[in-house]
């Protein structure tokens, strides 16, 4: 299994946001490795866990970036704000009701969504911020 991790080259050298995006990627691994785990038969309470914990957690996270942004004056704010807004519409958007379907379809699914994202966020949008 291809843990998904976080590497020095997404730092962004502020220590209190690269400490929070080490456990985004702590709880996506998580749901990696719930993903992999036969020996569960019925993922459905740990997959609405992990997704609720992921949505409060990156709510906080997106509030603290959002305020260093203000408190620099960084000039890309707002469209920082649209792409934050949209990828908690996003995962607010998940259907809970589908997932008994093909509970780890669906958790692929998600998985690779919010790794593309959270890859490609940071380093093509927050690198910006401190740079
Ligand atoms: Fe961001």
């Amino acid at each position: 299994m291809a843990m998904v991790t976080w590497k020095d080259e997404y730092s962004i050298g502020v220590t209190e946001i690269d400490e929070q995006h080490k456990k985004l990627f702590e709880i996506v691994n998580r749901m990696q490795v719930l993903l992999c785990d036969e020996l569960i038969l019925d993922k459905y309470d740990s997959i609405i866990a992990i997704i609720n914990e992921l949505k409060e957690y990156t709510i906080y996270h997106f509030k603290t970036e959002e305020e260093y942004m203000i408190k620099i004056g960084y000039k890309k704010l707002f469209s920082q704000k649209v792409l934050h807004h949209d990828f908690v519409e996003k995962i607010n958007s998940i259907d809970l009701s589908q997932i008994d379907n093909d509970q780890n379809n669906y958790l692929n699914e998600i998985l690779y969504f919010v790794c593309d994202w959270l890859v490609t966020h940071i380093l093509k949008e927050d690198k910006l911020i401190n740079a």
